[in-house]
């Protein structure tokens, strides 16, 4: 058995909507919060890519078990509860609740591949718990999908699709084919950095753009961290992720 493992910068990329497992990653910042939110007890996230659907889904949605997530630019928008900081999905406020998100990138990623037969959010944060869901899955055909800046590349999505690859290169008992010069580059910046996540991730376009609008250092910590969270949040309708 062969893994055909590809990856795409941007949502733009991608061609083909319905491979059997796609992972999406936005390290910055979107899939690390979805990551913690699941993990603090979220009973479900729900992505757009547009806001005005969002406030109508939401708005059929009973007010004590729903949170609103919305980011532009970095920016929390007004009127929603939480913009996109991993650190802000407290056991405490999310616990019990559907969680309606929308992100500059991230949701935008998430909705392009939704047609997937298996369809993962994946951060550094729970890179191994997704690697062994693909292994353990034995299927064939492996999209990964960042979510880059407004259409163009980024550096810490490419990091963590490298970290990915690594660790079904190491793990699998299948053959790991990468089909693409997208995926052989980030398995090259993936050797090159994984000593010193955080340095990649300030240095990154989208690092550098959160540290001249606030003091995300904190933010920086914790989407760094490596195989800390042992969940896979999972799509169970189309634009709605469970923890598995
Ligand atoms: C995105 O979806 O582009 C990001 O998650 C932006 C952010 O850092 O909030």
């Amino acid at each position: 058995m062969t893994i055909n493992l590809s990856y795409y910068h941007v949502a733009s990329d991608v061609t083909e909507n319905n491979p059997q497992i796609a992972v999406v990653i936005d390290v910055l910042r979107a899939t690390t919060t979805i990551s913690w939110a699941l993990t603090n007890g979220a009973d479900s996230v729900e992505v757009f890519a547009d806001l005005d659907l969002l406030r109508k889904k939401a708005d059929q949605w009973d007010s004590e078990k729903k949170l609103m997530l919305a980011e532009r630019g970095g920016k929390k928008i007004k009127g929603f509860d939480l913009g996109n900081s991993p650190l802000s999905v407290t056991r405490d406020l999310v616990a019990g609740k559907r969680l309606f998100m929308s992100t500059t990138n991230g949701t935008k990623s998430l909705q392009k591949v939704q047609n997937s037969e298996y369809l993962f959010s994946m951060a550094l944060t729970n890179r191994k718990a997704v690697a062994d869901r693909i292994i353990s899955l034995d299927k064939d055909d492996v999209l990964i999908l960042g979510s880059g800046w407004e259409d163009s590349y980024s550096l810490e999505d490419s990091l963590a699709a490298g970290a990915l690859a690594e660790y079904l290169i190491i793990n699998s008992i299948s053959k790991v084919n990468i089909v693409n010069d997208e995926l052989n580059a980030a398995l090259a910046l993936w050797h090159y950095w994984k000593k010193d996540i955080l340095k990649c991730l300030k240095t990154a376009t989208h690092g550098k753009r959160l540290t001249s609008i606030g003091n995300y250092e904190d933010d920086f910590k914790c989407c760094s961290q490596l195989d800390c969270l042992n969940i896979v949040p999972t799509q169970v309708e189309k634009g709605v992720f469970r923890a598995f």
